[in-house]
């Protein structure tokens, strides 16, 4: 291999569309309207489109959007959020930043989702809200998600920092984009993720346009007219500059999402027969856009297997090496090893292999040998 493989090639994939970027830079550049520019605005009425939502809002980063969602929807301190033990700690970390409780919950072990099966058994009159992450790429289950926040009068928000083009397949066939089928659908355009930026961004998606203007108002200091704050907000913005990388790149998101999955088949077949390897589960109720291409590597081999392909120069990645109820900062909520014994299980088992829009078959080919190898010999 000439070039270091990468778990993901951000720079093929600005190459694959640089003059249109450049030209956009530039633009936002010699506007030089670097905050709320025009761009900000067009970018917000392309995603709403793109997800055929009411209201897209911008934001900061896929945190702030978590944040933002949480104060729109009035949760007060002291009130329960309902939030898988296998996440990224940012969907956590908001609920303790504004004192809400987070109540933790095992997940699928086959799909990574938070258990809507154990759901109901930890709704108490505290509880407001739920939060199903979409992780690795892939919707969790929503509709019984919605069914249970119906009966029990919960909002329902879904972050969707690592599954932006995903779809969820409702029962009856139709589809709808991840992050429109809840109260609010929060994502990050962090680079790595499917739709990425040049720094940080996120956004909110809702269908409820009263909760929308909400959220607007929230994330930029509670203000609707200017230096007039109705409501205590942050200062949450997506720059100009991103926004204009973004419009462009929302236009290849469908061709991204393809892209990874053709990845992701390849490597489906040809893991699909090792004893010990589980490749990712593809649910009836969604499209999978492969954020990540995450495996359970069985009998304590992980990290054995994660040692072999960095000698052969093929990175891999543990998303996540601790469940958050065993952070460290999280102690304070009083959970313990064993209590989510399939999270604490996965962050044992789990291994992500590159990749990305740019893979080329080559490079693929390496790295399927060189995994095909290990668990043969
Ligand atoms: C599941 C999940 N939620 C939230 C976030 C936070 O997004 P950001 O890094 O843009 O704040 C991320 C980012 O990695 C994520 O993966």
């Amino acid at each position: 291999m000439n070039e270091p493989i990468q778990m993901v090639d951000l720079k093929s994939q600005y190459l694959k569309i640089k003059p249109e970027i450049d030209q956009a830079l530039l633009s936002a550049v010699e506007g030089v309207a670097y905050i709320n520019g025009p761009q900000v605005k067009s970018f917000a009425k392309s995603l709403q489109e793109y997800n055929k939502v009411t209201r897209a809002v911008t934001c900061g980063n896929g945190t702030d959007a978590l944040q933002i969602a949480m104060m729109g929807l009035g949760f007060k301190p002291g009130d329960e959020v309902i939030v898988p033990a296998f996440t990224y700690i940012a969907t956590v970390e908001v609920i303790a930043l504004l004192n809400l409780v987070p109540k933790f919950i095992d997940v699928k072990e086959d799909t990574f989702e938070l258990d809507y099966d154990q759901l109901e058994s930890i709704i108490t009159e505290k509880t407001v809200g739920i939060v199903p992450v979409h992780l690795f790429g892939q919707c969790s289950n929503m509709e019984t998600i919605n069914a249970i926040a119906k009966k029990h009068n919960l909002a329902v928000i879904e972050d969707t920092a690592q599954a932006m083009g995903a779809e969820y397949i409702f029962k009856d066939g139709t589809k709808a984009f991840a992050g429109t089928v809840g109260d609010v659908g929060t994502t990050s355009f962090f680079p790595s993720k499917n739709l990425g930026c040049f720094g940080d961004g996120g956004a909110l998606l809702t269908q409820n346009a009263e909760l929308g203007e909400t959220l607007q108002i929230i994330a930029n200091h509670g203000q609707r007219q200017k230096y007039r704050h109705e409501t205590i907000g942050v200062n949450s913005r997506l720059d100009t500059t991103q926004a204009a990388v973004l419009e462009v790149k929302l236009k290849y998101l469908n061709d991204y999402s393809a892209a990874r999955q053709k990845v992701a088949r390849k490597y489906d077949e040809a893991f699909a027969n090792i004893d010990g390897f589980i490749t990712p589960k593809k649910a009836e109720y969604s499209t999978h856009v492969y954020n990540q291409y995450t495996c359970r590597i069985k009998n304590g081999k992980r990290n054995e297997l994660k040692i072999y392909l960095q000698d052969k120069g093929i990175p891999s990645m543990v998303y996540y090496p601790i469940p958050v109820h065993l952070q460290e900062a999280y102690r304070v909520y009083g959970y313990n090893a064993g209590d989510f014994p399939i999270a604490e299980r996965l962050c044992e088992e789990v291994l992500s292999f590159p990749i990305h829009t740019e893979m080329k078959d080559e490079v693929q080919d390496y790295i399927i040998e060189n995994i095909v190898n290990f668990f043969k010999y």
